[in-house]
């Protein structure tokens, strides 16, 4: 009746099972979860505005930059990318956009 393949069969399906819920509820959880990281950018001097005979423009500034990413870093997570956008228009162009990471 008990023999050693029924056991083993019932071993198996109980840690299929386990496993299956475990897989769940790591999903759930990270689909529950809403990060809401907060920045703010402040220009503290701007030391150099230049513009290059290449047509480009050279800007030489300070920030002082606070963030809050702590929302972020869940036990899912694996890297965070954080970058620094300058956006501003000129006559020629509409958007004129500097990344920086
Ligand atoms: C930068 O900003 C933080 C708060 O956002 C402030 O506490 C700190 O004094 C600022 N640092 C400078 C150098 O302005």
């Amino acid at each position: 009746m008990h023999s050693v393949m029924l056991r083993a069969n019932a071993l198996v399906t109980f840690s299929v099972a386990i496993l299956a819920l475990m897989c769940a509820m790591a999903s759930l959880s990270d689909y529950l979860n809403s990060p809401s990281p907060t920045a703010q950018v402040q220009v503290l001097n701007v030391y150099r505005f230049q513009k290059k005979r290449n047509g480009d423009d050279e800007v030489s500034l300070t920030f002082n930059i606070s963030a809050n990413l702590q929302s972020v870093f869940t036990w899912n997570t694996k890297q965070v990318f954080v970058f620094l956008a300058a956006e501003y228009g000129t006559p020629k162009n509409a958007l004129n956009q500097v990344y920086r990471s």
